[in-house]
């Protein structure tokens, strides 16, 4: 782990505080891709204080879900066992994280964009690897736009995504849903405000 302790130490510290730096409640646009979640296993990736996967898991779905802050990690279990969720949390950052092969029905990326294009592409390659044939890939992250909003994000324009980028990325995918758009969005302190946003869902064919 001695690569990332920098960027461990930045995000420990930011989740070393009372509350829950993005909110205790699911992101929207999880929240609304709700129809297409059925049964079966998830695995939700950098997934912070466990706001989506606890969503995730109250659907009936078995959840794994890892980050690499433990600061984190404390502060997911402790939210699932307020809300008597079941989820099988695991502190590891994604390059060591175990991702097997076509393991999941559901893989759910929400705001990981600490990856810069070249880390992204190989974080993008295992999220497929890990996701069955027939499993939906949901993805949220900010838009190129969020430069100029500044309400959330990495505030660096090569992590931010397009549509463009997630579609071409996952181009032998069913596209289920892939939208741009700006957003008033209240997800914590850390995601507060307008915001230009990216959504995609995929099924891998
Ligand atoms: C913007 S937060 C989003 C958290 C969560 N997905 C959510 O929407 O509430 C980004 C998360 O990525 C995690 N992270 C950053 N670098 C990571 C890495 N190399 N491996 C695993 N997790 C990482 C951070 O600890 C943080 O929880």
């Amino acid at each position: 782990m001695a690569k990332f302790s920098k960027s461990l130490e930045r995000w420990n510290d930011r989740f070393s505080v009372d509350h829950y730096l993005f909110g205790q409640e699911a992101n929207h646009y999880l929240v609304e891709q709700q129809k297409y979640l059925k049964t079966g296993s998830v695995l939700a990736i950098a997934d912070g204080e466990g706001r989506n996967s606890i969503w995730l898991a109250q659907q009936g779905l078995h959840v794994d879900a890892f980050d690499f802050s433990p600061v984190a990690i404390q502060k997911a279990q402790k939210l699932a066992q307020s809300k008597d969720a079941q989820v099988h949390f695991m502190c590891s950052d994604w390059q060591s994280f175990d991702w097997g092969q076509d393991r999941y029905d559901y893989v759910v990326g929400i705001f990981f964009q600490f990856a810069d294009p070249r880390d992204r592409k190989e974080l993008f390659a295992k999220m497929h690897q890990t996701l069955k044939p027939g499993g939906l890939m949901i993805i949220q992250g900010y838009g190129e736009k969020q430069m100029e909003y500044k309400t959330g994000g990495p505030g660096v324009l090569e992590n931010l995504y397009t549509e463009e980028l997630l579609k071409s990325t996952f181009s032998d995918y069913q596209v289920l849903d892939s939208r741009t758009y700006e957003k008033e969005i209240s997800e914590g302190d850390g995601h507060e405000g307008m915001s230009s946003l990216v959504g995609f869902v995929g099924k891998k064919l």
